[in-house]
């Protein structure tokens, strides 16, 4: 029997079909069960009268996989308005664990942050499922309106490139074959340069932005749909091409996402058609925040979130849509390959496009002659020799041109109102997130890696240091005569137990001192007692007396007495007994960065 999906059943009324999905909730009336199973296209609800085909599901867990046969029952009482009566269950994969999340709520009861936690689970909730169906359906209708009524050629530019395309400190860099390399911030460079090929280009581009800000509308990963066209009479000609976009994917969805919006209690913000999308200056909507809240910003040289806001509403009450368009931006706060405004060049021919209150778009018209790109990267405070393949196109030929960078993500969150763009990113890397995992601090284990990453750290600043070889050393005494340094000039590190809260410090002393227990409690704000060897041992694979004043590569609270930054050189072992580090004191405080106290009584 040929497999029917969720959304077909009404065609099969009164027919025996076979469906396959995962069990989402089992719900018992008395003798009657309903079992709802979920596949690609939504939900099933199959009503099970007898005890033995229930005995087969009564104990599993949503996510189970199923495959059902029955016949196809109008309930128009039902959500589904059909159901699947007398049905005959086989269990293809019996799930007995209780999911980490419930997921198969309508809405799951849970922060973002524990959704994030649980990401590849909580994604086979129906809500979230359509926010991802309707992103898909955005691209698809951008490749369609770029393909074909702009008649664009898409490209695939490179993510690992040589210099940043945006200026400013927010990238990334990796380490390339012992060489810098940057993770793009957009492909503007290459989408400019392809201009000089095709003429009208487009893409969809990943972007890495090194944003260390906290907000719900940054990500450090995301997609720009990136646009770019040579040969207008009026710069404005780009804008006109992102409305009739922006218009064709809103239409597209419409048209093509009503169940996903339904899902969703059609959050979709309001885009009418026939409406032109106001075009204000910046100085104009600088004017009209003024007027509408009497907040004065007129002197700023950009816009604040809440003037973005305040934009969007003035928009719509005014004209009856949620986007605005803002142009003419000061030219301290565009980028270098911004146009210089003919009448005033304090300005550039640039432009945002604001959604809702968030911008989605930043375009505008681009420098296009040689000299006048090599003023502006010079002008930023850049090198033109870092930029060199980009420069040849000017010097070869370029009319004048320009386009845009809309953020997936940003317009995903704004055309569906929801609250934080990490609910629009599968797995969304932000500062406290890698690809939707927390950031874990890097822990090191073992004497051969402490040691290695100590040597690594020192040999990275360029510090002057002594790698010393000895015997084995147990106590300080010993140490610092192999070492041939003097007895205060030693640092013992000394790993604490709290004794409510079980969590260790480190202690970094003087080896002639003694550690002053009730100074140590004042500190951390609780009793301690020293860890057990043989805890320490597993916990870190370092013995007692080969401990570094590094605690941070254990991920320790690490505290440094006072008295340490009135030694000149330091001595101390760098995770085994027989291998010491002699050092200068303050490269040492400089690299850890400890909290610095009193800790010490006279032994
Ligand atoms: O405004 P941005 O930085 O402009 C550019 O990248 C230019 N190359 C565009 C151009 O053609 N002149 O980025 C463009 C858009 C933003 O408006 C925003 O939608 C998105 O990309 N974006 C981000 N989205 C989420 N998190 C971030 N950190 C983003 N940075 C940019
Ligand atoms: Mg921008």
């Amino acid at each position: 029997m040929q497999r029917a999906l969720a959304n077909e059943l009404k065609t099969h009324l009164n027919q025996k079909v076979l469906v396959k999905g995962w069990l989402n909730t089992i719900r018992s009336l008395g003798k009657i069960n309903f079992l709802i199973l979920r596949d690609r296209t939504g939900f099933i609800q199959i009503t099970i009268e007898s005890k033995e085909e229930f005995d087969k599901v009564k104990h599993l867990q949503p996510g189970s996989v199923l495959q059902i046969q029955g016949t196809v029952h109008e309930a128009l009482a039902c959500e589904y308005k059909v159901e699947l009566i007398h049905p005959i269950l086989d269990v293809l994969v019996p799930i007995q664990e209780v999911p980490p999340v419930e997921y198969y709520k309508p809405e799951i009861p849970s922060d973002l942050d524990f959704i994030l936690d649980h990401r590849p689970i909580s994604l086979r909730n129906r809500k979230i499922q359509a926010v991802f169906k309707i992103q898909a359906e955005i691209t698809h209708a951008y490749r369609l309106f770029m393909h074909d009524q702009v008649h664009a050629v898409e490209y695939f530019a490179p993510n690992m490139i040589g210099a940043s395309s945006e200026g400013g400190a927010e990238f990334f860099n990796v380490d390339y074959f012992g060489y810098t390399a940057t993770l793009a911030q957009s492909s503007q460079l290459y989408k400019q340069i392809m201009v000089g090929v095709n003429e009208r280009v487009f893409a969809l581009m990943p972007f890495f932005r090194a944003e260390p800000s906290h907000t719900a509308r940054h990500l450090s990963e995301g997609k720009q749909f990136e646009f770019e066209m040579g040969f207008f009479n009026h710069w404005h000609e780009i804008l006109d091409v992102q409305e009739g976009c922006i218009k064709f994917i809103v239409n597209f969805i419409q048209k093509n996402c009503a169940n996903e919006l339904e899902t969703l209690g059609n959050p979709l913000i309001k885009v009418p058609l026939h409406v032109p999308i106001p075009r204000i200056s910046f100085k104009e909507a600088q004017q009209i925040y003024f007027e509408r809240t009497q907040i004065d910003e007129r002197h700023e040289p950009d816009l604040s979130p809440a003037a973005e806001k305040e934009l969007c509403q003035y928009a719509l009450e005014k004209f009856g849509t949620e986007l605005v368009f803002v142009t003419d931006w000061k030219r301290s706060k565009r980028p270098f390959y911004s146009f210089p405004n003919e009448n005033n060049p304090d300005l550039t021919n640039t432009f945002d496009l604001i959604c809702a209150g968030t911008e989605i778009t930043s375009g505008g018209q681009r420098r296009h002659t040689y000299a006048s790109m090599v003023e502006g990267i010079i002008e930023k405070g850049m090198d033109p020799n870092n930029f060199q393949d980009y420069l040849s196109i000017f010097k070869y030929g370029m009319p004048p041109h320009g386009g845009f960078g809309m953020g997936l993500e940003r317009l995903t969150m704004t055309l569906l109102r929801l609250k934080n763009i990490r609910e629009t990113s599968l797995f969304p890397s932000d500062p406290k997130r890698i690809a939707g995992n927390r950031l874990r601090a890097k822990i090191f284990f073992g004497e051969e890696n402490v040691r290695n990453e100590i040597l690594r750290q020192l040999k990275k600043e360029d510090f002057h240091f002594s790698h010393l070889q000895h015997v084995e050393t147990l106590s300080s005494e010993e140490s610092s005569k192999q070492r041939g340094t003097k007895l205060e000039e030693g640092i013992k590190a000394i790993i604490l137990r709290g004794k409510s809260s079980k969590k260790n410090y480190q202690f970094n002393i003087p080896a002639h001192l003694k550690l002053d227990m009730k100074s140590v409690t004042e500190h951390v704000k609780e009793k301690c007692e020293f860890e057990d060897p043989q805890v320490i041992l597993e916990r870190f694979g370092l013995k007692v007396g080969s401990i570094p004043p590094f605690g941070g590569l254990l991920n320790i609270d690490t505290y440094y007495d006072e008295s340490i930054k009135n030694l000149d050189q330091v001595a101390f072992n760098c995770g085994l007994l027989s291998e010491s580090i002699v050092m200068k004191a303050k490269d040492l405080t400089k690299l850890v960065d400890p909290i610095f106290g009193n800790f010490t009584k006279e032994s």
